[in-house]
């Protein structure tokens, strides 16, 4: 039987991470995301609460929730800001995730178990300067030595470069496939950021997420040992596109938190602010947009949702993720532009929030498959292009 109902845990984990958000981050969110300030103090603050271990089970040191705990969660810390939810997306859906998936019971122990505890920070890197949407036509290679790889490439718009201790990074480890542009010629690693030749730097040029860190890496002939490689040689990209499951999966859960938070902000103000008489509520043309604010809040939530559940239950959820994630990146800009608009030129100050939601809104209609590789899948699917 389909139950739409979040159980009593969801609901407290609901509670938490509202209240810890609203307490801890709400009232300091507006100047972070001024001053370009990541607060590294949120970590272990997060750790504590478990959501840095999720839905790792409790044997790899995670909280043992499940995938539908997982989106409240990205929900609720959207709702205060996207740099929050960035943490969970990389950290536990792109990298640790993967780690529990495809990782050998030693890679597990070494890598997943400090994670999910949050003692160590992971981020994923498959992006480069000169690919992103073409996965397959990165530049990076991991060269076998006798024990171990030489990796060597450069990573790019990586959420928490400067922050994380682990990342997981897509490399071609066959060169002939390479030139090919065949897939199964790309292989996935776990890379320390103590590795001899790993460097990293912050990206000063974003104007949106300000409170969040992205950057970029560059191996310069990084020694992996072999047995760092997370599943089998020529596994790379499935994995990747398994990471990009999970991720993509708490794209679309919180942008269904600023799509609420977008609502929530509008509904106050038409409240509060007066035009020719009235309160601004009253008038058609602004409730129309708050109408549609609350239809998109419920259909990106309810995709959100058969996403987790499919999760839950195990079944392949590429399509169904996609979806759910290119429908609530899109639904989350018209809503912030749809927000700035309620507010009028105190919508295009920063003394309200939602000139924030319009910044930060934008970065997820573009990472984690664009708008337009979403809508290429889903026609894709349609057409039996894709299976
Ligand atoms: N799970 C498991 N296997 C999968 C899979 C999945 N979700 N998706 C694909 N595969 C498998 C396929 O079954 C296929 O295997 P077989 O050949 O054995 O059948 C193989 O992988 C190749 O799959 P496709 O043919 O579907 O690959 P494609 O080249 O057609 O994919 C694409 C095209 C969908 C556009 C893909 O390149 C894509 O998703 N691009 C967007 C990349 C993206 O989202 N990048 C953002 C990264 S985020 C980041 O790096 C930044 C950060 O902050 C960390």
């Amino acid at each position: 039987m389909i139950d739409l109902d979040l159980t009593e845990e969801h609901r407290l984990l609901e509670q938490t991470v509202r209240e810890w958000a609203a307490r801890e981050v709400a009232p300091q969110i507006a100047e972070l995301d001024r001053a370009h300030k990541f607060d590294p103090r949120i970590l272990p603050q997060m750790a504590e609460l478990g959501l840095l271990g999720i839905c790792v089970p409790a044997a790899y040191g995670g909280a043992g929730m499940d995938y539908l705990s997982l989106g409240v969660a990205s929900e609720e810390l959207e709702y205060v800001d996207t740099s929050l939810r960035v943490i969970l997306s990389v950290h536990v859906g792109l990298n640790s995730l993967s780690l529990l998936t495809w990782g050998t019971e030693d890679q597990k122990r070494r890598y997943l178990v400090p994670q999910a505890q949050g003692q160590k920070i992971a981020t994923f890197g498959l992006t480069e300067p000169a690919a992103g949407s073409d996965a397959r036509g990165i530049q990076t290679v991991a060269v076998k030595q006798g024990d171990r790889y030489v990796l060597s490439g450069e990573k790019m718009w990586i959420s928490l470069a400067d922050v994380a201790d682990h990342f997981l990074v897509i490399a071609w480890s066959d060169m002939e496939k390479k030139r090919a542009k065949d897939p199964s010629g790309l292989s996935a690693f776990i890379v320390e950021r103590a590795f001899k030749g790993f460097s990293s730097g912050t990206l000063t040029h974003k104007w949106g997420i300000l409170a969040g860190n992205t950057g970029h890496f560059k191996m310069d002939e990084v020694e992996v040992p072999a047995e760092n490689l997370l599943g089998r040689e020529g596994e790379g990209f499935k994995i990747a596109m398994f990471a990009l499951d999970q991720g993509r999966y708490t794209v679309a859960a919180g942008a269904t938190g600023l799509i609420r938070a977008c609502r929530d902000a509008s509904v106050r103000y038409a409240k509060e602010r007066h035009t020719f008489g009235v309160e601004i509520g009253q008038h058609q043309l602004v409730k129309e947009m708050l109408a549609r604010m609350e239809a998109d809040y419920q259909q990106a939530r309810l995709l959100w949702l058969r996403s987790g559940w499919l999760k839950n239950i195990g079944r392949r959820n590429t399509k169904e993720t996609s979806l759910a994630k290119w429908m609530a990146t899109v639904a989350s800009e018209r809503a912030a532009g749809d927000a700035v608009q309620i507010h009028g030129a105190n919508g295009y100050s920063d003394e309200y929030p939602v000139g924030r939601y319009y910044r930060n809104c934008k970065g997820a209609v573009i990472y984690e498959g664009t708008r337009e590789i979403h809508a290429l899948m889903q026609a894709d699917y349609l057409l039996g292009y894709r299976a």
